[in-house]
């Protein structure tokens, strides 16, 4: 199916009230297939609430996602089945099961054979569980942690278990992935090497969808961005344009000095 417009993603108008508040306010942005748009924005902005509207964890008030021209309805693991795979700003997993299994969870999209099914020896779904052995394995030397497989997800490094995050968002097939904050709580070799990765899941066509506060990083790796204030989009561009506009340099000094404030040191 071709579509005339060159979106993967469009959101429009997307609005939720939570009470009084409006965390986020007639949104409207489109996501290009094949790039990495950023999802920016002071502390609070609404990002990770916009997140959580388009991956189905909360109803909107109003307004609505679009993903490859269909509209994305229903629970999360529906729209997991349509395309959309997403990590969160704290890392989820399963602690307790290894790093191999954490990734085959995520593939349940794909996969006839439910989870306890897949993990368990005796399922009737031995040659999925293979196959799915394989592509877990394949996984995980792509983000680089083969030599992991075995452990104990709930051992590796913080850094570890972000690449494992992706892996495991990944193994579902998106064609879209959200990441929000990957590089929360990294040191700069481990987000060098995450800006490493999420460029070879570019090159290999995923399209990227991320939530970022490190401005370098975002700055270097993504082609367009969407900045987010008070829950309402105030700018779209280039890394460049985003960061010689006006707008967006005064919501994040207004920002810094409402933080200041906050704890007594301005
Ligand atoms: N479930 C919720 N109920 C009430 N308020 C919420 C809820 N989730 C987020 N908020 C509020 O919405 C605003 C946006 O939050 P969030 O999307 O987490 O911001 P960001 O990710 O940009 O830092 C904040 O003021 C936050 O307190
Ligand atoms: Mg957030």
């Amino acid at each position: 199916m071709t579509s005339m417009s060159n979106n993967l993603l469009k959101i429009e108008d997307l609005t939720v009230r939570f009470h009084g508040l409006v965390a986020v306010d007639h949104v409207s942005f489109q996501v290009e297939p094949g790039t990495v748009h950023g999802l920016i924005g002071p502390n609070g902005a609404g990002k990770t609430t916009c997140f959580n509207l388009i991956s189905g964890l909360i109803p909107p008030t109003s307004g609505r996602a679009i993903l490859a021209g269909a509209p994305l309805v229903g629970p999360s693991w529906k729209r997991t089945r349509a395309g959309l795979s997403r990590t969160f700003q704290n890392i989820r997993m399963f602690q307790e099961m290894t790093v191999r299994e954490n990734v085959m969870t995520g593939m349940q999209a794909r996969l006839h054979a439910s989870v306890p099914e897949i993990l368990s020896r005796l399922g009737r779904f031995r040659k999925e569980e293979t196959a799915a052995k394989v592509r877990a394995d394949e996984l995980l030397e792509f983000v680089g942690l083969a030599a992991s497989a075995d452990r104990r997800a709930g051992d590796l490094s913080y850094g570890d278990q972000r690449r494992l995050e992706i892996a495991r968002a990944v193994a579902s097939g998106p064609k879209l992935l959200m990441l929000d904050e990957p590089a929360a709580g990294m040191n700069p070799t481990e987000t060098r090497e995450l800006v490493e990765l999420l460029l070879r899941l570019k090159q290999d066509g995923l399209t990227l969808l991320l939530v970022e506060h490190d401005m370098h990083f975002v700055m270097s790796l993504c082609d367009r961005i969407t900045v987010l204030n008070f829950g309402r989009k105030i700018a779209e561009g280039t890394p460049r344009e985003v960061r010689e506009n006006p707008d967006v340099i005064e919501a994040y000094l207004g920002a810094k000095v409402a933080e200041r404030l906050k704890g007594g040191t301005a």
